[in-house]
């Protein structure tokens, strides 16, 4: 089937056409054009997304994107604002993020979707984005996907450890009681005087200490490492890294990477030990460690979680290609395609799509659709 996909969830414009079948486990993904902006540079003075502004880019981004993404599948209509009948053959259905996310944001591609779907007289279907990054593993892939799977979900909005019973059937079993990981990790660069987003800058930094010395010379704390729950906590890390940071007097370069280290070895032991923990309580029935979103491209994350793995016997690690562990279309796409095959019917009743920021991954799918006619 050929799925346009809309991502507009936070900071990132996103536009994908994709021909996509062949089995849940393995689908045959064909990319027909695909096209991102990232407003990363904007926010940046920010320190994070200012919502307006989001949905402002988002709006101008839109229907420049559609047209080069339809260009890029080879399509005859080049301008498909002006055109758009031109184009609706060539799709099936069109998919847009629905939640979790910024409402102003998610609301900005939802109408756009939904204009698109009566302009072109196609079936709009509304996805869960970290359904997304869960099955953004399956793009690119040479293995079939086994499920049951783990899913350690991190990025700048969420932690969760979610259980993947089946495509479609999901449970949360542990969440952040407050900052995401990677918005502490944004939140800690900033402490330590470095650009948004803070992730990839923390990472290198804490690489340069690892190479200058073995020693971990600053230790920080591991907030709720101990705690039988497969919740997260990262606040009180930050905090104490502020205070950390009060007892210098002025901060030089080896110190900074130091601290950065300091900051990503408490951060992932946390997320490391609690699935560890969840995978321990699931049982040998899960096949899968998935591990996804923005922090999923950290590359201390993804050797200890390769250790951790074999320390199991039968659980593979799926990562993300690169491209995919942040915000894109692609991904939405491959949900979108998942969700019409084990719920054909959202394709023909008539839906209303809203915006829900906090829509979860194993709530009600039906939340997502206000009403059915
Ligand atoms: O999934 P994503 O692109 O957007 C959200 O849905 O939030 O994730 C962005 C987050 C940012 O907080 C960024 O600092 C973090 O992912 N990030 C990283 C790395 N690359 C991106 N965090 C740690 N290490 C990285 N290499
Ligand atoms: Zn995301």
């Amino acid at each position: 089937m050929r799925i346009l996909a809309i991502e507009t969830s936070c900071d990132e414009t996103a536009v994908t056409f994709l021909d996509i079948s062949g089995m849940l486990e393995k689908p045959d993904i064909k990319v027909l054009g695909n096209t991102l902006l990232s407003q990363v540079a904007l926010h940046e003075k920010y320190g994070g997304v200012y919502p307006n502004l989001a949905k402002r880019e988002h709006e101008k981004n839109l229907p420049i994107l559609l047209a080069k993404t339809l260009k890029e599948a080879g399509h005859p209509s080049t301008d498909s604002t002006n055109s758009p009948q031109a184009s609706s053959g060539q799709v099936d259905y069109i998919a847009v993020t629905a939640g979790p996310g910024l409402e102003p944001a998610l609301w900005t591609g939802i109408t756009f979707a939904k204009n698109l779907g009566e302009r072109w007289n196609k079936p709009v279907v509304p996805v869960n984005h970290m359904e997304g990054h869960v099955f953004s593993v399956l793009y690119g892939a040479n293995e079939a996907l086994a499920l049951p799977a783990l899913a350690l979900l991190v990025s700048g909005g969420h932690t969760e450890l979610v259980h993947v019973k089946d495509f479609g059937n999901y449970e949360i079993l542990g969440q952040t009681r407050d900052d995401a990981v990677g918005e502490a990790f944004d939140k800690a660069a900033r402490m330590l005087g470095l650009p948004y987003p803070g992730g990839p800058e923390i990472s290198r930094l804490a690489e340069n200490s690892r190479k200058r010395t073995n020693e971990d010379i600053i230790k920080l704390p591991r907030p709720m490492i101990h705690s039988k729950n497969l919740d997260f906590s990262f606040s009180g890390l930050k905090t104490a890294l502020l205070y950390r940071l009060k007892l210098e007097n002025g901060l030089n370069n080896e110190f900074k990477e130091d601290m950065a280290r300091a900051f990503e070895d408490a951060a992932i032991e946390v997320l490391v030990e609690k699935t560890r923990k969840a995978l321990l309580l699931l049982g040998d029935k899960i096949k899968t460690l998935i591990v996804a979103g923005g922090v999923s491209a950290n590359l201390h994350l993804s050797s200890e979680l390769n250790k951790l793995v074999d320390e199991f016997t039968g659980i593979t690690l799926r990562i993300p290609a690169r491209l995919l562990t942040t915000d894109n279309a692609i991904m939405i796409g491959i949900a979108a395609f998942i969700r019409l095959s084990k719920e054909p019917e959202i394709s023909r009743n008539q839906i209303t799509i809203r915006a829900e920021g906090n829509l979860s991954i194993d709530s009600e799918r039906s939340r997502t659709i206000s009403s059915a006619q």
